[in-house]
């Protein structure tokens, strides 16, 4: 409803020049700190899946950690972590990969998804979709089976949601900034 979309979209707050001047930095802090706007947030991302099996949920470090993990446990779904290189202890699957303001390297453990599993991806923002594309790269080079993407925020303008769609993935959002 509009009330809900009013409400949720009002509890995001934008810092002007961050990290990079020209970057209007959409930052989901506000909306975590705001115990109903936190709550909606992942009950919204998480309502499509209810009585839809999922194995596991997997989220890109740092902020897709946060809503990953709390829509993981609404749905009695794994937690998959996709980090920065570096960070994991296991064998890993790497991939380089940019986005709106740089580049990295990511990484996901071999056997964090088993051949067949069904896996939804969750972040906080899609905005050139690297990040996403390298996250759904390393899940179907393990074998995954990718139901969607969910991202509480995306920025259209940027296509990120029109180049993971292009890869096959369903893509939902909850509120978009121009
Ligand atoms: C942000 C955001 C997404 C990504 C979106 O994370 O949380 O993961 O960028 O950008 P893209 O669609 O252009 O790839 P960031 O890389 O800043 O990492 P952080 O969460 O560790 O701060
Ligand atoms: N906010 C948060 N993360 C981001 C943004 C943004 O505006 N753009 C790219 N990653």
């Amino acid at each position: 409803t509009m009330t809900f979309d009013h409400d949720l979209k009002a509890s995001v707050r934008t810092i002007p020049d961050y990290p990079k001047p020209g970057i209007m930095f959409r930052d989901i802090t506000t909306l975590l700190a705001d115990a109903r706007a936190f709550r909606r947030a992942v009950d919204e991302l998480v309502h499509p899946w209810a009585g839809n099996k999922i194995d596991k949920v997997a989220g890109m470090e740092a902020r897709g950690f946060i809503l990953g993990g709390a829509v993981a446990h609404q749905l009695s779904a794994g937690f998959v972590p996709i980090r920065k290189k570096g960070k994991l202890p296991h064998t890993t699957v790497r991939i380089a990969y940019s986005l709106e303001y740089g580049i990295d390297e990511m990484e996901m453990h071999v056997d964090a998804v088993a051949p067949g599993e069904r896996v939804i991806l969750v972040d906080d923002l899609i905005a050139t979709g690297g990040t996403a594309e390298g996250a759904v790269k390393l899940l179907r080079q393990i074998g995954a089976n990718v139901m969607a993407a969910c991202f509480i925020i995306d920025l259209p303008e940027l296509g990120g949601a029109a180049k993971l769609r292009a890869m096959d993935v369903p893509v939902r959002t909850l509120m978009t900034f121009e």
